[in-house]
């Protein structure tokens, strides 16, 4: 069953329904003010850090689901019957609902008692704040009159001390009403130089800022009592929880159309001229009003809108691709790369599943998410890059996780996950490989932000490697540390005591728990090294990296292979996880993905035993599982992974982010049948069709996918923030249709379905237009490339001469 439609020519996902199986959200803005919206206008904003600057208040966990918002109601003055457009939060049925999610942007229309709201949401580019444009128009052949009320709640800055110390709280809010604008400057008064303010474009009526006041006591966002009795309070808050509401009063003729716009924004003052007089303790405003006057102009927001679609137009054309499955050509066009740039910005700090105030940028989460993004901004992958790199330790190790406002090392959790800082050199080498950037390898990076502990990245790079070296354990596997990519896997942690964390609690020394996944990413990225060591002329450490690579290598078929699949990790007592002598998690995801890419077996036929071990035990139609047989007991030793029910999130859920190194790692065994089906499986537009199941989006990735042991196989939760996005992103476009940047040039190998008879794509790549046909010939994978009409030997279309602005490729697969 479908809530809705995918619109591909306008980038657009329909929704028709408001009563979606979960909150179907979007993002407003891409750089430094942010907005999560749901399909019924829930969600909140915030400046840069969900956490630190919280603009507006939401309650997570919440019932309904999803409640508060950016809410209109709209009410018939002749009669008092209200409703809200966009449905939530009174929820009286509407003759016609509509919400469009785009880039960017979201749209909310709606038709009751033939009075047709649309309301369009969006974050102007260059600026801190979101536009609210209202149109209302009268589908009645008599005169209505209309009073329309805005609403949304304050939160108090910092989310974590909103939520929980509200005793102070409840003292400090204050606001200032001047026309038809709300400020917001709680705390303005004391450390901060910032405010935000909720503007409208009409005169008003009357407003409120208390809450109270709005809702009357004993009353929720869906009955507020100012709408019920058809008049503002005009309050203002002193303390409390402090709102913004507008009151305005329309007279609509039959057939006429108004506009009225919104403008919630955050705005800093120098701190030296926060008052107006100075000695007062009034906001100074002169800087924030005239941006205020200029995005309540219909002029300026239609130019902004316009640029916003024109950017988004820009983004996206770096690759096109037009291939025989319309799922393919839509994630691939649109939508994958849509949530790669959300989940560079979010990392997995701001969803409707991650609350913004637990986990800034995580260390490995934001590595990853630059390999899906770097191709639409490298800028910005490079700035992140050097903030990362910043982060961390002097070891090689890496903090977890770091604050967006601070950039500084989350100390809450701390480091000791060791397969942290080899995710830094796969991030840098993809970098240099879109850019040809190598300047960014003398950037000089500081260890843990301390000023005179700068080195160039490079030897950040180096001691990435260093560290996994450094940090042996008795088998000569990596050790684990608190946990690998796999969070949940703790090997060092024996938790009996509820409520502490797995993350951090180590109740074991660390000098046994072995990972085979970090060996399989270390000759990963060992081998990226080595080709950046190589480049610089830099012998020895061309030779160090070849030679730890080879050596892990031994290591791994010796005490990481088990016969028909690799293994997991060693537990600290030494013995195996994920092999045939396990009663349970008996084979596991991760290593298969990673040790194959990393190029293991697929010089004999191990990789391709390894996958059919994957295919035989792991995969569902949902999706491949993370690993075999589910975990039935928790067990001290293994930590987190076995408090789940069976069939959720690592204990044997389809966790999605792992599911591409299966698709690389068949495309690399010249499997394109495989992969792709593969491909399909957890495409989430593919899963539309069955959305009262799947649940969450189908635009975008979701974390995890319940697996067979689950009694609702097949659900997904958590979409959005997750390492699947980037990474599937990279299957398809870089190992499927087969077009990945390399040092050299643009390597072009697609390995795509047999039935397929060929595809056409367009690739913007260092500032050249690649226009690529590909053409099947006959089966089997094996391609010929022609440039500009010349046929090339091997794969790589070497760097035009500058100047060049099209290349065109035709490539010619099979036999
Ligand atoms: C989740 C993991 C997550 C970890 C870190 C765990 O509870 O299951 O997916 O990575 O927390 O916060
Ligand atoms: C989610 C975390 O964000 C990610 O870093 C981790 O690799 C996966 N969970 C698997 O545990």
């Amino acid at each position: 069953m479908r809530y809705g439609h995918f619109d591909d020519e306008t980038r657009e996902y329909f929704i028709t329904q408001p009563d979606t199986p979960l909150p179907w959200i979007n993002y407003l803005g891409c750089e430094e003010y942010f907005g999560l919206i749901s399909n019924t206008a829930g969600g909140y904003s915030f400046f840069r850090d969900a956490r630190l600057r919280r603009i507006t208040r939401y309650r997570y966990n919440n019932v309904p689901m999803d409640m508060g918002g950016r809410y209109i109601y709209l009410r018939n003055n002749a009669n008092g019957y209200s409703w809200s457009p966009s449905w939530m939060p009174v929820r009286r049925s509407l003759d016609f609902y509509e919400c469009r999610h785009g880039m960017g942007y979201t749209k909310i229309t709606s038709t009751s008692h033939e009075i047709m709201s649309q309301v369009r949401y969006f974050v102007p580019l260059g600026e801190r704040l979101e536009v609210w444009e209202l149109s209302l128009t009268n589908q009645r052949s008599t005169v209505a009159n209309i009073s329309v009320f805005s609403a949304i709640e304050f939160a108090l800055w910092d989310a974590w001390d909103d939520a929980t110390n509200f005793q102070r709280n409840f003292s400090t809010g204050e606001v200032e009403v001047e026309g038809s604008v709300i400020y917001h400057k709680t705390e303005y008064r004391e450390r901060r130089d910032h405010f935000a303010f909720f503007a409208c474009s009409e005169p008003l009526v009357g407003f409120d800022t208390q809450r109270e006041a709005f809702l009357g006591s004993y009353r929720g966002w869906d009955s507020p009592l100012v709408v019920e009795q058809g008049q503002s309070e005009n309050s203002i808050a002193h303390g409390w929880q402090p709102i913004g509401s507008h009151h305005i009063s329309l007279r609509l003729h039959p057939s006429e159309t108004r506009q009225i716009i919104f403008v919630l924004g955050y705005h800093e003052n120098p701190r030296d001229q926060k008052f107006d007089p100075p000695d007062s303790q009034t906001i100074n405003k002169r800087t924030a009003s005239p941006l205020i006057a200029r995005y309540l102009d219909p002029a300026q927001i239609q130019a902004a809108f316009d640029a916003l679609h024109d950017y988004w137009d820009g983004l996206l054309s770096v690759y096109q691709v037009h291939t025989p499955d319309e799922h393919t050509n839509r994630m691939v066009n649109i939508w994958n790369a849509y949530q790669c740039m959300i989940t560079f910005n979010m990392s997995r700090s701001a969803s409707y599943y991650e609350s913004g105030i637990g986990r800034g940028m995580g260390f490995r989460d934001s590595t990853q998410d630059i390999l899906g993004f770097v191709h639409m901004v490298p800028e910005r992958a490079r700035q992140r890059i050097l903030d990362l790199a910043a982060t961390q330790l002097g070891s090689g190790g890496a903090y977890h996780q770091y604050q967006p406002l601070t950039k500084r090392g989350n100390n809450d959790v701390g480091s000791g996950f060791n397969d942290d800082p080899l995710w830094l050199v796969l991030a840098v080498s993809t970098y240099i490989k879109e850019t040809g950037d190598w300047e960014i390898l003398d950037e000089k990076v500081p260890y843990d932000n301390q000023v005179g502990s700068e080195e160039p990245l490079y030897g950040h790079l180096q001691r990435s490697l260093r560290y996994t070296i450094d940090h042996l354990g008795p088998h000569k596997l990596p050790l684990i540390g608190r946990a690998d990519w796999n969070d949940c896997l703790n090997l060092n942690c024996f938790s009996s005591e509820p409520g502490q964390s797995f993350q951090t609690t180590t109740s074991k020394d660390g000098k046994v728990a072995e990972s085979v996944f970090i060996a399989g990413l270390y000759i990963l990225a060992a081998q990226e090294m080595e080709s950046l060591a190589r480049h610089l002329d830099r012998q020895t450490d061309v030779l160090a990296a070849l030679e730890t690579a080879v050596d892990m290598e031994d290591v791994l078929w010796q005490s990481g292979w088990d016969g028909a699949w690799f293994r997991r990790a060693y537990d600290d007592f030494g013995n195996p996880v994920g092999s045939q002598e396990c009663a349970e998690g008996q084979i596991f995801i991760e290593p298969q993905g990673i040790c194959i890419m990393a190029g293991l077996g697929l010089n004999n036929h191990l990789a391709r035993l390894a996958l059919d071990s994957v295919k035989e035990r792991l995969a569902t139609p949902h999706g491949i599982l993370l690993q075999q047989p589910a975990y039935s007991h928790y067990y001290l030793h293994l930590g987190e992974i076995s408090s789940y029910p069976p069939g959720y999130k690592e204990n044997a859920g389809i966790f999605c982010h792992t599911n591409p190194w299966i698709m690389i790692a068949e495309a690399l065994t010249g499997d394109g049948d495989q992969a792709h089906n593969y491909y399909l499986r957890i495409n989430p537009s593919a899963r539309e069709a069955i959305s009262e199941l799947h649940r969450c989006e189908p635009y975008v990735y979701a974390q995890m996918i319940a697996g067979r042991d689950a009694p609702t196989h097949g659900e997904a939760k958590n979409s959005w923030l997750s390492g699947t996005a980037a990474w599937n992103y990279v299957a398809i476009t870089q190992w499927i249709l087969g077009i990945r940047p390399s040092h050299s040039g643009l390597e072009i190998a697609p390995v795509i379905p047999s039935s397929w008879q060929g595809f056409s794509a367009q690739r913007i790549f260092r500032g050249v237009i690649y226009d690529i046909t590909v053409e099947r010939i006959g089966s089997g994978n094996s391609s010929h490339l022609f440039i500009d009409g010349q046929p090339v030997e091997g794969s790589i279309v070497p760097l035009p001469t500058p100047g060049t602005k099209v290349v065109k490729v035709r490539v010619q697969i099979g036999k």
